[in-house]
């Protein structure tokens, strides 16, 4: 298991690039199923999720080619001979976003077998709602073994209303309801820009969807989807977590191939905690040169404050001056953060689903595990403000949807090196003498 060693107290300057949407990538690999021809998809970012993808969509027959280069991060799906519409507790159980194949492949080949996800760090995550709609939509779902299976010969257009806003709930469905016959209406979708990008790159396939990106999505079905090209969305939440950490260093960074308008919550947020942001069209300026001031700030739906943002905003207010209340409204056990950050120093109380952190604790390094892939990136932030060399534990989560986050770091004067499991030293024998 590697690790990360992090020296802190550096301010970060110069330009710092965003990869793309891991949140995007993965619901339009699973498209990909949706067709018999070949979809490629561009600025795939290089993370441990989309390998697990590769490996998912690879079990059931499809062709799956991943280059990444300088220029360009590209994959061909090509899933013309299925053989198996089978995703296994092995992978699901890894990538809780495994699930969205169940959508597309009911949809393609009448038949799907899912391993449920089970349990998750960051608190419970049903897929009721995915197997609600799907049922909608005519298909019979039955559960056994661990494993979820939906069949129907040819899902129908319906009327789905989300009980609770899921946003791979309704990408799940939009890609169902993109071959199912006649029309589907889904009321109370998820807003966020990667259901809109997926809505981009089905409609490319052939689809006809209108209103992604916004409450009400209406899909008219069509029998078959053809092959397309797409570009992924940049992804907000690294470009977020790269802001933050040049506020919180108090350097000068460039955070390029962005999307301003997809990170709005975020900056304004970051506006009343006085750090100063310049937006130009795909780049934003970090300028961070006066004191952090406390900021509440509560976890909401696209366009709120992303819940994926939470617990590097923590670090952000633990170097504030002032008492910040955080809210967390979408997962209930989203805080392992805190108590970590607790140990680096940080004075941080959780009632309930808030934390109360005062402001502003200097930190200092300490050895610390990453809990999930967000959490992971708050230690990576709270370290390079941390007095001392901080040992990050367990970074595989973080190398789930950070493209090599040490190098661009370390690009940007971050003092972070990735290392191996130190072993224990094998015991030498003692010498016996004659
Ligand atoms: C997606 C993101 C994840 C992000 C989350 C919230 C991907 C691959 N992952 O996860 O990074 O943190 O959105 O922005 O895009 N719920 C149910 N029943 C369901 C589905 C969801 O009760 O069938 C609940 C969940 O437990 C949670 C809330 O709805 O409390 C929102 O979850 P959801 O939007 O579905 O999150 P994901 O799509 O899993």
């Amino acid at each position: 298991m590697d690790k990360f060693v992090i020296r802190g107290g550096n301010p970060l300057l110069g330009t710092i690039r965003v990869s793309g949407a891991k949140n995007a990538a993965l619901p339009a690999m699973a498209a990909a199923l949706l067709a018999e021809e070949p979809v490629i998809l561009e600025n795939i970012p290089q993370v441990r999720d989309i390998e697990t993808t590769r490996k998912l969509l690879a079990a059931m027959g499809a062709e799956v080619e991943l280059g990444y280069g300088r220029a360009q991060h590209r994959t061909t799906l090509c899933c013309r001979n299925l053989v198996s519409p089978e995703a296994s507790y092995e992978l699901v159980k890894t990538m809780r976003a495994s699930t969205l194949v169940l959508g597309p492949l009911v949809a393609r080949c009448g038949r799907a077998r899912v391993s449920l996800p089970g349990g998750c760090a960051i608190g419970a995550r049903p897929i009721d709602l995915h197997l609600k709609g799907l049922e909608r939509l005519g298909a019979i779902i039955t559960q056994e073994h661990g494993y979820v299976e939906a069949r129907a010969e040819r899902l129908r257009g319906a009327e789905i209303v989300f009980d609770k806003i899921t946003v791979t709930g309704t990408e799940e469905l939009l890609m169902a309801a993109a071959l199912a016959d006649g029309e589907t209406v889904m009321q109370n979708c998820a807003r966020e820009p990667e259901v809109a990008d997926l809505a981009d790159l089905l409609n490319k396939m052939g689809a006809r969807i209108e209103g992604a990106g916004t409450a009400t999505i209406r899909v008219k079905g069509v029998a078959t989807l053809h092959g397309a090209k797409h570009r992924i969305i940049p992804d907000r939440i690294e470009a977020g977590s790269f802001i933050v950490a040049g506020a919180l260093t108090g350097g000068d960074i460039n955070v390029a191939g962005c999307e301003p308008r997809h990170l709005g919550a975020l900056l304004h947020k970051l506006d009343e905690a006085g750090v100063k942001t310049v937006h130009n069209a795909d780049s934003v300026r970090v300028i961070s040169d006066g004191p952090l001031r406390a900021a509440d700030m509560e976890t909401e739906e696209y366009p709120g404050f992303p819940t994926d943002m939470q617990a590097q905003y923590m670090v952000l207010a633990t170097q504030a001056e002032g008492t910040s209340i955080i809210t967390e409204n979408i997962f209930e056990n989203r805080f392992m953060h805190a108590l970590e950050l607790d140990r680096m120093g940080a004075n941080i109380k959780i009632e309930g689903s808030r934390a109360i952190v005062r402001g502003k604790t200097p930190l200092s390094a300490a050895a610390v595990q990453a809990s999930d892939l967000r959490a992971s990136a708050s230690l990576v932030l709270a370290a390079l403000v941390a007095d001392g060399e901080t040992i990050i534990d367990r970074v595989y989560h973080i190398d789930r949807g950070y493209e090599h986050i040490e190098e661009k770091l370390r690009g940007v004067g971050g003092q972070i090196r990735r290392i191996g499991e130190i072993l224990p030293k094998r015991a030498v024998a003692p010498a016996v003498r004659a």
